[in-house]
């Protein structure tokens, strides 16, 4: 799978990190089920709790449009290590994905890995834990 645009869009997304706290810029992007593309960056408070991180503000527009279904999400923080996403945001990936969906994490568009959800979050709560 080439996952070039959804890093690119990734990478353009960081560049709208609200970031004035901890200075640490996040761009995610997530393809939903129909191959769309919504991105999101991280978005800080002054109460650093209602912070919100790029993957859940990319998550979540995509849902808001109507798109429940997601098949992959790069996610570009540091240049210099490789940004998994946080535990929260894991659960949310897990909320929302389609099958084991690819997660995909980047330095720069050139360098980057793809790991599959359930290697990030093994053994997860979800919906069927609830019969759902
Ligand atoms: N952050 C993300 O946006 N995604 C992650 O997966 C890790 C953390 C943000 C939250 C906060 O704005 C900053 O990075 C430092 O924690």
């Amino acid at each position: 799978m080439d996952y070039s645009k959804l890093i690119y869009k990734a990478i353009k997304a960081r560049e709208e990190a609200y970031a004035p706290y901890s200075n640490f810029k996040v761009g995610a992007s997530v393809m939903t089920e129909d191959g769309s593309i919504y991105s999101g960056c991280n978005i800080e408070n002054a109460s650093y709790g209602a912070t919100n991180c790029a993957e859940r503000t990319a998550i979540f527009k995509a849902v808001s449009e109507g798109h429940r279904k997601l098949k992959a999400i790069a996610i570009v923080g540091s240049p210099e290590e490789y940004t998994y996403p946080c535990g929260i945001c894991r659960q949310v990936i897990v909320e929302f994905s389609q099958d084991n969906m690819d997660i995909i994490i980047a330095k720069n568009k050139d360098d980057y890995i793809v790991k599959k959800l359930d290697e990030i979050m093994p053994g997860a709560f979800s919906k069927k834990d609830l019969g759902k």
